[in-house]
């Protein structure tokens, strides 16, 4: 048996056509949405990362903004750039590409972000409306993971998720929106004792680890819906997740492939964040 695959690719095509008309009628009403991008420093990743999502707005005519600074640039300068684009009203996201040179506190500038433009969701006010399901900013990640189990129609009520990763980015969130969804949720991470005990009980499992072959065949229980958010290199220098997509596509009833499964999603959401905030502000 070979697991239906889950390609983020097509949907997140089919979202950003329906985005793009919700562009579109913001714009009659005098309102282009417009996303703020800063990368502070050269890191090579995150190079790719900011130009992908610059370039993902202009497909579906928002304004986007992408400053960078040398990696000497100053946390008090950062926070004063935060602080002015925060008051800017064709700015309604604002993205600070994480991960910062060790002489900012990321923390601090994130918290610099004004709530209404979080859209990357990391700001403590958007993670505390998560948790108690009040309206905010959902991290866009675990956002568009959700996205992928509503496109294929899985109902999680009663199932048994098993997310693998604690982080603030993904696994965490990842695990309050299972639940919200009446999910029983597993978290597992790295002094998780019998791992795999844990997700052969799993109907779904997230692997949010960043580590290859977290997973593998014999972790799986046939049929369940695996959801790869790693990403990562093989020793050809060839991007794959944290899942033995090989092995465990044997196993599984569905699975997201790497690349073109969540990495996609993850700016889809960024952007369905942003035409919110731009719809919230008009009104
Ligand atoms: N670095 C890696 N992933 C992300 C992300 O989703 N948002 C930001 N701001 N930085 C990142």
């Amino acid at each position: 048996m070979s697991a239906q695959l889950i390609d983020g690719n097509a949907l997140s095509r089919q979202l950003r056509t329906e985005l793009s008309q919700r562009v579109s009628a913001l714009k009659v009403r005098g309102v282009t949405p417009g996303l703020a991008v800063i990368l502070v420093g050269d890191d090579p990743a995150s190079q790719v990362y900011v130009r992908n999502k610059v370039k993902a707005c202009e497909d579906i005519g928002m304004h986007s903004v992408l400053e960078r600074y040398a990696a000497s640039y100053t946390e008090a300068a950062l926070l004063q750039r935060i602080a002015a684009l925060n008051q800017d009203p064709s700015i309604h996201g604002i993205l600070v590409q994480l991960p910062l040179p060790p002489h900012i506190d990321a923390h601090k500038v994130i918290e610099a972000i004004s709530p209404a433009k979080d859209v990357d969701g990391f700001h403590v006010a958007s993670a505390g409306a998560l948790m108690v399901g009040q309206p905010g900013f959902w991290p866009c990640t675990p956002h568009g993971c959700m996205k992928m189990l509503e496109h294929i129609g899985y109902d999680l009520r009663g199932k048994h998720a098993t997310v693998i990763g604690r982080s603030n980015i993904v696994g965490k969130p990842m695990a309050l929106m299972l639940l919200h969804k009446d999910a029983t949720v597993t978290i597992c991470h790295s002094r998780t004792a019998n791992l795999k005990a844990l997700t052969l009980q799993a109907d779904v499992i997230v692997a949010a680890v960043g580590k290859r072959n977290v997973l593998t065949a014999d972790m799986v229980k046939p049929g369940a819906v695996v959801i790869d958010v790693g990403m990562n290199r093989n020793e050809a220098g060839k991007l794959c997740g944290d899942v033995d997509f090989e092995g465990v596509k044997q196993v599984a009833g569905w699975i997201t492939p790497v690349p073109g499964g969540v990495g996609p999603m993850t700016i889809t959401m960024l952007l369905v964040n942003t035409v919110e905030s731009a719809e919230r502000v008009t009104g």
